[in-house]
């Protein structure tokens, strides 16, 4: 019970990655709320979670639905305690795109969901956290390889990497800790929307897979575990840092 009583909130918690945080987070005893677009999803993912748990319907580019998110949080739960920046992926066609090709639209549309929605997620959070509070970030491993066709996405992750730096050293009085945890290719339904034809997708996902030196797709929950470790206080003397959990891409 690490997270007892905490309000936690976690963008884009109706699916993959943010969803299995969510429910490792309820484990360990938090309540709060989770966040997406997606209004099916959002209600099948909260009754899941329970009690417990509420679904905001937010959009994380839009500033009136982020200002809007964090009052009714606090509205319905008090003061937050842990915030996790989750929310982004892929934008459909446009995803992949050598360099050459990316246009202004599908630069605005990977840097907005992947970059600008963390930066102003927790800039509308803070008035409602906690002194003490925890900060998690979700980056990508891409930040340390070249892969192509990836140069707008891996740009956006790279900076949400170093926002968690900067965040740390400017809220150090309130004591709150900012981190990043960095994946690796996970089974969610991401590699559906990068706007590939049905029947690309399993092929893709068996690249991702190939690069791994364990030779398998990481699980959301393993991500979770990661999650939970920054959120609660077991890290208290972390901050401003980075885990990858990649089953080896970088390192290996
Ligand atoms: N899976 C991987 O291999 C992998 C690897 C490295 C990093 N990541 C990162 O991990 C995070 C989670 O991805 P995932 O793999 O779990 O994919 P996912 O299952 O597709 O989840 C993405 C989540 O983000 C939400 N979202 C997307 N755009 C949003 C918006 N504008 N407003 C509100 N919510 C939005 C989605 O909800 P709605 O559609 O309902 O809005 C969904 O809940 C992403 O930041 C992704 O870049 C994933």
């Amino acid at each position: 019970m690490r997270l007892k009583n905490k309000v936690i909130v976690v963008t884009g918690g109706n699916s993959g990655i943010g969803l299995a945080i969510a429910q490792d987070f309820k484990n360990e005893g938090a309540k709060g709320v989770i966040v997406g677009r997606n209004s099916e999803r959002l209600e099948e993912a909260s009754k899941a979670l329970g009690d417990d748990f509420i679904a905001i319907k937010a959009d994380v580019t839009n500033m009136d639905d982020l200002k809007n998110l964090f009052e009714k949080t606090h509205e319905k739960f008090g003061n937050i305690d842990v915030v996790v920046a989750n929310a982004g992926g892929g934008i459909g066609e446009g995803t992949f795109l050598p360099f050459a090709d990316v246009d202004e639209k599908s630069f605005d549309a990977m840097v907005d969901v992947n970059f600008k929605s963390a930066f102003f997620t927790v800039q509308n959070a803070l008035p409602f956290m906690n002194d003490g509070s925890s900060v998690v970030l979700v980056s990508s491993i891409v930040t340390h390889k070249g892969f192509p066709g990836t140069s707008v996405y891996t740009a956006a992750k790279g900076a949400v990497r170093t926002l968690a730096r900067t965040l740390s050293a400017e809220l150090l009085d309130r004591k709150i800790r900012v981190n990043v945890l960095s994946p690796g290719p996970v089974e969610t339904p991401v590699f559906e929307k990068f706007g590939l034809p049905p029947e690309a997708v399993p092929e893709t996902k068996a690249f991702f897979t190939s690069i791994v030196p364990m030779k398998r797709i990481g699980q959301p929950e393993e991500m979770a575990k990661v999650a939970t470790f920054l959120a609660s206080s077991d890290s208290s003397y972390i901050l401003g840092e980075e885990i990858r959990a990649d089953g080896g891409v970088v390192n290996l």
